[in-house]
Formats: C-alpha cells, sequence, structure tokens
C-alpha cells in the first residue's frame, strides 16, 4: 500500500528561483532564508520518497483568465519548466507519476472531488522553488517523480480552506488504496503573508503567520473556518495562496510530529514560512484510514464500493 509519510509546506517566492538561477544564494539576503532549508535538504535525503505530490498554484503561465480550473491533477508523464518572461528557468523537467496520477484521478473524482485532468502542463515557480528549496538544484533529474495539484488562488473566488482540508482527506485514500509500497510526501506551497500590488503592497504580517504555523500544527481544523476574507485582510491579498497548506494537512493524522519550522521574513515582498510534519511513526499500521468521517452512511458505504472497484483496477493495472 502507499503510504503518506509526511506533509511539507513552504513559500514559493519567485525572487528565490531567480536568486539560485543568477548565483546569489551565498549572499546575506539570500543565505538567511536559504539556511533556513538546509535540515530540510538533510530530511528529505534521508527520508527518500518515492513520490512527492505538490499542490501548488499556476500563476497564469498553464492555465490564463480564459480556463481557471479550481483544482487541476497533472497526469502527464512530464511537466517542463514554463516560461514567465526570462525564459524557462534552467531546472530539470519534473517527471511525473502517471499510474499514481490516474488512480488518485478516479479515486478523487469517485469520492465526489470533481478534479481537472491535465495530461500537457509547464510548471511555474509555483512548483520549482519550493522544488529548489527542498531538494536543492539537481543537474540532471529530480530525485523522484513528482504529482503536481494545482490549486486557483489567482483568481477570484479560490476554494474554501475547509473544501482544500477534505480535499486532503480524499487524497489521503486515494494514496492508501494504491497497491504498490510507495513512501509518499505532500508538499502544500504558497504564502506565508504578502500583497504585491494595490495600496497595501508590501504588507507582512507575522504574529497572524505564526499563528497560522502553529494551529497548522495542532488545530487545523481552526484554520478550516477562517474567511476568505480573514485571509486577505491579514495576510494580504496573496495571502490566500495559503489554503492550500491545508490540502497537505487534511492528508496527515489528526496529531502529528511537527520536526521542523523556519519562518523569516522578507523574501521579496513576502514572508517566508516552512514546516515539516511527520505522521506518528508508532502509529503507522495501525492507523485507522480517514476514520471519522461525518458523511451519512449512505454516502460512505458508496465511496467504499468505488474505492473497492478502483483498487481491483489498480491492481490489475500493475500486474
Ligand atoms: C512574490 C510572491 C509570490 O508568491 C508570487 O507569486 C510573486 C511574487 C513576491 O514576493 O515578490
Ligand atoms: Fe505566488
Amino acid at each position: 500500500m502507499a503510504k503518506i509519510i509526511a506533509g511539507i509546506s513552504s513559500s514559493h517566492v519567485p525572487a528565490i528561483g531567480a536568486a539560485i538561477d543568477n548565483k546569489q544564494t551565498e549572499e546575506p539576503y539570500w543565505k538567511r532564508v536559504f539556511s533556513g532549508f538546509d535540515k530540510s535538504k538533510q530530511w528529505m535525503a534521508e527520508a527518500k520518497p518515492d513520490v512527492v505530490i505538490a499542490i501548488y498554484n499556476d500563476h497564469a503561465s498553464a492555465f490564463s483568465v480564459e480556463l481557471i480550473p479550481t483544482f487541476a491533477l497533472g497526469c502527464a508523464a512530464e511537466f517542463p519548466p514554463a516560461d514567465e518572461g526570462w525564459g524557462p528557468r534552467p531546472v530539470p523537467v519534473v517527471k511525473g507519476h502517471p499510474a499514481l496520477a490516474a488512480h488518485i484521478a478516479q479515486s478523487v473524482i469517485l469520492d465526489e472531488f470533481d478534479l481537472t485532468i491535465v495530461n500537457k502542463m509547464e510548471v511555474d515557480h509555483g512548483l520549482t522553488v519550493p522544488m529548489n528549496l527542498l531538494f536543492g538544484q539537481p543537474k540532471d533529474a529530480w530525485p523522484c517523480p513528482v504529482i503536481p495539484l494545482a490549486v486557483n488562488v489567482v483568481m477570484y473566488p479560490p476554494p474554501t480552506g475547509h473544501r482544500c482540508y477534505m480535499l486532503g482527506k480524499a487524497l489521503r485514500r486515494a494514496v492508501e488504496s494504491y497497491p504498490e509500497d510507495l513512501k509518499v510526501v505532500i508538499f502544500g506551497t504558497g504564502g506565508l503573508s504578502h500583497q504585491i500590488s494595490g495600496p497595501r503592497a508590501g504588507l507582512i504580517n507575522s504574529k497572524w503567520d505564526k499563528s497560522f504555523l502553529d494551529n497548522l500544527s495542532k488545530d487545523p481544523k481552526k484554520l478550516t473556518r477562517i474567511p476568505h476574507l480573514e485571509y486577505m485582510r491579514e495576510a494580504g491579498a496573496e495571502g490566500i495562496e495559503m489554503v492550500m497548506w491545508l490540502i497537505m494537512r487534511g492528508a496527515l493524522d489528526d496529531k502529528v510530529d511537527e520536526v521542523y519550522r523556519f519562518y523569516t521574513v522578507p523574501a521579496s515582498n513576502t514572508a517566508v514560512g516552512h514546516i515539516i510534519l511527520e505522521n506518528a511513526r508508532k502509529a503507522s499500521g495501525t492507523r485507522k484510514v480517514a476514520g471519522k468521517s461525518k458523511r451519512g452512511s449512505a454516502g460512505k458505504s458508496r465511496q467504499a464500493a468505488a474505492r473497492k472497484s478502483i483498487h481491483r483496477i489498480a491492481s490489475k493495472g500493475t500486474r
């Protein structure tokens, strides 16, 4: 069975990518930011995930104002870096995991979350910057396949935090019904507080960010009740990116071990936040899958039947 072993969140500030590409990482301004990820790179190297599911947002690179999927799952074999105006970043092409992605699409859609399936997509700084922060800058290839899940947080209306959290739970059910033994790490990216245009450009709210990080660890359900207006007011217009962290959190146990946290202000216009949450190791194996769903029993059994049939399809597919 595939298993989500941990969730990792990090900001995706594009200037971080530019600092890497222009070899400025040793400059004091940038060293302060990058040194906060040294331990995380070590954690990743030790954890050696087989697959990463990266929750991120596209900034009108792959999509546009003409086409705005709320949740779009990358099912392709590869995702080239997008040209965001200065040519594509010099990072390796992101390799996907089409078999697991197709399984997730089936499971999550039959679980009543209507994902958009994307079979061709370029990925922008929203994905490549967190990859750099957690894997460094590999020469030829990223160390593992990555399934991108793009979330609309650019055009109103973005999904609610609660919807994101519940999608995380559906993703977990999908992963845990995949028959191959795979160690999966889920990334939640974007944020923290920032506003990049308008009269409040430059807004950063460290107090609010830190309380978000505290609750992400200990009381994520509280975060699911934050309305969009509060994100906008407290964390700036682009602070809404933080709803993506709730997808990651929903995919984990209710109780997690916070193994690492980093927060610094600013990088470009943004507060940089980063957290590593592990599913409690002692509970693994005995854990109840998606234990206390509040759905009615009809919904539950319908989903169980759907998942069983997916499981059969997936088992056949890997034989
Ligand atoms: C900045 C941050 C973002 O998240 C983004 O998408 C673009 C710019 C910034 O801090 O400049
Ligand atoms: Fe952004």
